[in-house]
């Protein structure tokens, strides 16, 4: 195991960050900010990767994430998150490693008449975005797969970090919740928060067990999520306990009262099949690793 190297591209960004911080087989995993490698060029995705070899293994944390920004800046959305993941298949593929690809519940309408979760691959004619971001990450699925038969695409959603300084929506709702006695928060789309250092655990499960049973995951679409759901509305009112103030200082509201420049979907629970069927740790509760975070 100790023998094969992983690589992190998109290091510095939130799952980056999480995933620099772990293990793979014992060893440190090598990582790329997005000063040192950008995904959108064929020539520096294909020099940066030159000693890749047979077993090693790329995570791809790189993607344009600006879901609002993404409406009007199309072509940058689909260079970082279609032909990005394009470029590392083409060389992971002509090394025998493995591409690990991190995709998003936004591959689905989330139309509100939904409740059951979405499954996987087995039902990707579901997938259908309806936002830029959504379906440049949709082609980039499709991209990572074509070009690496053994690549392995996982769909994550709600992905929180948690700290009081952090850049997401937990650590958002700590900030407000010092700052203001009073806040409105949607309760009409539903979705599975996520913890990041959760999944980076479970992204290292997935990575080592490449080394062991490599056809478990070979050219699969999986979804790896907190377990259990909720509102952003419910989470906000758990970070707001979490932290001892009082959770009915978060009122519910709607999302026609906050128009946004891409339609957010109202239900995009994720199955956790495929993930558990791979034979992988299903991912902690989301109430439960949200209290983990909190102390961070
Ligand atoms: N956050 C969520 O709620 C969520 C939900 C579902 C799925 N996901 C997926 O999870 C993955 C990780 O997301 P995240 O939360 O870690 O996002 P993030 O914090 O925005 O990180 C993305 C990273 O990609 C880098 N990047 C952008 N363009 C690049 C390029 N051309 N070349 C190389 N790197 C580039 C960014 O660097 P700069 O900042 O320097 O541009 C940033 O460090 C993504 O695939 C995302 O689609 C996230």
């Amino acid at each position: 195991m100790g023998d094969h190297a992983v690589y992190v591209v998109g290091a510095g960004g939130q799952l980056g960050r999480a995933l620099m911080a772990r293990t793979f087989g014992g060893g440190a995993p090598i990582g790329f900010g997005s000063a040192e490698l950008d995904v959108t060029d064929a020539a520096a995705v294909a020099s940066a990767l030159a000693g890749l070899g047979p077993g090693d293994v790329v995570i791809n944390a790189a993607a344009y994430t600006d879901v609002d920004g993404a409406e009007t800046d199309r072509a940058a959305a689909y260079a970082v998150n279609a032909a990005g993941p394009a470029h590392l298949a083409e060389v992971t593929a002509a090394a025998g490693a493995r591409l690990i690809h991190v995709s998003t519940d936004y591959v689905f309408t989330g139309e509100a008449a939904r409740t059951v979760p979405f499954e996987p691959a087995d039902l990707d004619p579901e997938a259908a975005p309806t936002t830029v971001y959504g379906a440049s990450k949709l082609a980039g699925e499709w991209a990572a797969l074509r070009g690496d038969p053994t690549a392995t695409v996982v769909r994550t959603s709600w992905v929180f970090t948690g700290g009081p300084d952090s850049n997401d929506f937990v650590g958002t709702m700590r900030r407000l919740e010092a700052a203001r006695p009073e806040i409105s928060v949607v309760d009409d789309q539903r979705g599975s928060p996520t913890y990041v250092d959760d999944l980076a655990d479970g992204l290292v499960e997935l990575v080592e067990q490449t080394w062991v049973v490599p056809a478990a995951t070979a050219g699969k679409v999986m979804h790896a999520t907190g377990a259990g759901d909720g509102t952003w509305c419910d989470l906000a009112r758990a970070v707001f306990a979490g932290v001892g103030a009082d959770p009915q200082r978060v009122h519910p509201c709607t999302t026609a009262d906050f128009p946004r420049p891409a339609p957010r979907p109202a239900f995009s629970v994720l199955s956790n099949d495929s993930w558990r069927a791979a034979g992988l740790t299903p991912l902690r509760d989301w109430r439960a690793a949200l209290t983990a975070s909190l102390d961070r």
